[in-house]
């Protein structure tokens, strides 16, 4: 069996360093945001794992179809010898892929969350003795540098987790894709599409309320790494749909007045009764736009393919 070979890409300090810096910018600004990238210590890459199978987050089996369906398609169009996965969490839909390309020799997956690496890491080198597999402990949004390894890459960016990403954070973020790949290279994205509102809701808002509990989970990072006093039942966590820019938002509003210390950025933070604090927006999207935002970035849309109920979207792009 290979070993797992983990990397590291910034100093153990750097992540508390953009914690801090993020925490001073999103709560002194008005209205008040965090990114939802700190969702995601091993609690929160949990929770994640447990919303993936709620009966009302529907992304994660429309997916999995899509990639149960079509891997033969995207290992016959792609011939990768290295698949690179950003943001890969439990690679578990990834199987499909990873038995499909036939070709491969190198998986990465990168993702910020050491736990939820370090777990799949393991699980797959115990399957798949044949693959070298080289976790990267990275932040998508910053630039990366892959290992060494042979193309053509194939770079997966699965979940509808572009989504997370504000229309201009996007288009920097499809450039610097574009960046790491060679002419011929593909880019393999999930995109959750738009639809009727109370499914899209409902989704973010399951009666379980496990969302819930990841939406606060950040509220716990911030507590556990700063020293804050958040009080996480203070807050109510809210979903919804915003029309215009055809986003859901995940918020935390607080249900009371209330002063939050955060100890580590000597600051108190003022919430009024109601105030609302943005964890998360998830983009849904067309095709058109999917197609213009590749195209923006020199990656040409070659495939486009959804689940039975036209819920999501799974495309194949090529490095031009
Ligand atoms: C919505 S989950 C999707 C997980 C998996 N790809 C799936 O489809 O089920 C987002 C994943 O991206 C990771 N992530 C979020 N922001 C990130 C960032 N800025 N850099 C690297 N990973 C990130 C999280 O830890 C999590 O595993």
């Amino acid at each position: 069996m290979s070993p797992l070979h983990v990397t590291r890409t910034l100093p153990e300090d750097a992540t508390e360093a953009a914690l801090r810096a993020d925490v001073r910018r999103g709560l002194t600004d008005e209205p008040k945001w965090l990114p939802p990238k700190w969702f995601y210590d091993a609690r929160g890459s949990e929770l994640f794992d447990r919303i993936t199978e709620l009966p009302e987050y529907y992304p994660t089996r429309a997916e999995r179809e899509i990639l149960a369906a079509r891997s033969g398609e995207i290992a016959a169009a792609s011939r990768a010898r290295t698949l690179v996965e950003l943001g890969s969490g439990s690679s578990e839909k990834t199987r499909h892929l990873l038995d499909a390309l036939t070709s491969l020799i190198a998986y990465v997956p990168v993702d910020v969350s050491e736990s939820a690496l370090t777990r799949a890491g393991q699980a797959l080198i115990a399957e798949r003795p044949d693959l070298e597999v080289h976790a990267l402990i990275a932040d998508f949004t910053a630039p990366l540098v892959l290992p060494a390894t042979p193309g053509p890459r194939l770079l997966a960016f699965l979940g509808g987790t572009i989504g997370n990403l504000l229309p201009a954070e996007r288009a920097a973020f499809l450039a610097s894709v574009r960046a790491l790949l060679d002419p011929g290279d593909g880019l393999l994205l999930g995109t959750d599409l738009v639809k009727d509102e109370r499914v899209l809701v409902r989704a973010y808002d399951d009666a379980a309320g496990v969302t819930a509990a990841f939406d606060k989970n950040v509220l716990n990072v911030v507590n556990r790494e700063l020293g804050a006093d958040f009080d996480p039942d203070a807050f109510e966590h809210v979903a919804l749909w915003d029309a215009r820019h055809e986003w859901i938002e995940m918020r935390l509003r607080a249900r009371t007045a209330q002063t939050v210390k955060v100890p580590a950025l000597d600051l108190a933070v003022e919430f009024a009764a109601g105030e609302e604090l943005r964890t998360e927006v998830s983009a849904k999207f067309r095709k058109d736009g999917v197609g213009r935002e590749l195209a923006a970035a020199e990656l040409e849309l070659t495939h486009w393919w959804t689940d039975a109920q036209d819920r999501f979207a799974l495309s194949l792009s090529v490095a031009r």
